[in-house]
């Protein structure tokens, strides 16, 4: 985490959890491993831009895919008389007009006030938040346990599917460390890469309780809406059902450590029984 600190900014910060406590969600992620906005290379290849807005090269692209210019974007305009936006999130004018790139400097600090984000902070976020609590992008087991230390109940173990830090290591690797490290003091929830029935498998076979998936279901809607992603599920999860078959194990409790070999303890070849 970076260390600084800025309490004007922190005040400010803080005052959204009451909108999501006024929504009545019962758990908050506070996301900690994307500091800064990532370099999105293809965005600025493709033209686009936080906030959205219509480019010559974003017009070109709309017009050579017609089903998603009426059906998606159409189907918006008809029914709020505007493009798709994130209605939760207020971008002030100065920062859209000198955007270029895929975010501009304004809006990027705007939205990544995280020089803010401290252990400090996020104990300060758990005087606030009545309900569970969890920290999403821990790598380090010394960090997972300082989250624990500062009260949260769980903690994504992710590598934000690797378009933060593209050299990261990934959660897979880390899970066992971190597992080792918190024990049963935290809900472990890992992600990044999931894309198969057996990837879940391996998560929990590695030592998280829980799975996420992000993309996998997202390509489902880019290809069906609502009806692709829970086809994506359904694939997901006959996948895993088979593998547990494979596997001879008959509920998700029993997978365990024994399920799963990590590459330095491959067996070595000439110590078999044969
Ligand atoms: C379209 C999209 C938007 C995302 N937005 C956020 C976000 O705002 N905050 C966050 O912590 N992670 C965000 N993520 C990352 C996911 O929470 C998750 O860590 C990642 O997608 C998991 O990897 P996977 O997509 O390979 O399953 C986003 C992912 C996608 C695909």
């Amino acid at each position: 985490m970076v260390p600084a600190l800025c309490l004007a900014r922190c005040r400010s910060r803080l005052r959204h959890h009451q909108r999501a406590l006024d929504a009545g969600f019962e758990g908050l992620v506070v996301t900690v491993d994307s500091p800064v906005y990532n370099n999105r290379e293809i965005d600025v290849r493709n033209g686009l831009v936080f906030p959205p807005r219509v480019t010559l090269k974003t017009a070109i692209d709309s017009l050579k895919h017609p089903r998603w210019l009426v059906g998606t974007a159409g189907r918006y305009y008809l029914a709020e008389g505007k493009l798709p936006a994130f209605s939760n999130i207020h971008v002030p004018e100065e920062a859209k007009a000198e955007a270029t790139g895929y975010v501009s400097a304004k809006s990027s600090s705007f939205l990544n006030r995280n020089e803010t984000l401290t252990w400090d902070f996020l104990k300060r976020v758990r005087d606030a938040w009545p309900h569970k609590l969890l920290v999403k992008g821990v790598l380090h087991p010394d960090d997972a346990v300082t989250a624990a230390d500062c009260g949260a109940d769980g903690i994504f173990v992710s590598n934000h599917a690797g378009n933060v830090n593209d050299t990261a290591v990934t959660p897979w690797d880390a899970l066992p460390a971190i597992r080792q490290a918190v024990g049963d003091r935290l809900t472990i929830i890992a992600d990044s890469g999931v894309r198969r029935g057996s990837d879940v498998l391996k998560g929990l076979a590695l030592g998280a309780d829980v799975i996420a998936i992000g993309r996998a279901t997202l390509y489902g809607v880019g290809a069906a809406g609502e009806a692709g992603a829970t086809r994506a599920l359904e694939i997901l999860e006959s996948e895993i059902t088979r593998t547990m078959a494979v596997l001879g194990v008959t509920d998700i409790p029993s997978i365990g450590r024994e399920h799963i070999l990590l590459p330095n303890e491959l067996p070595v070849s000439g110590t078999g029984t044969g």
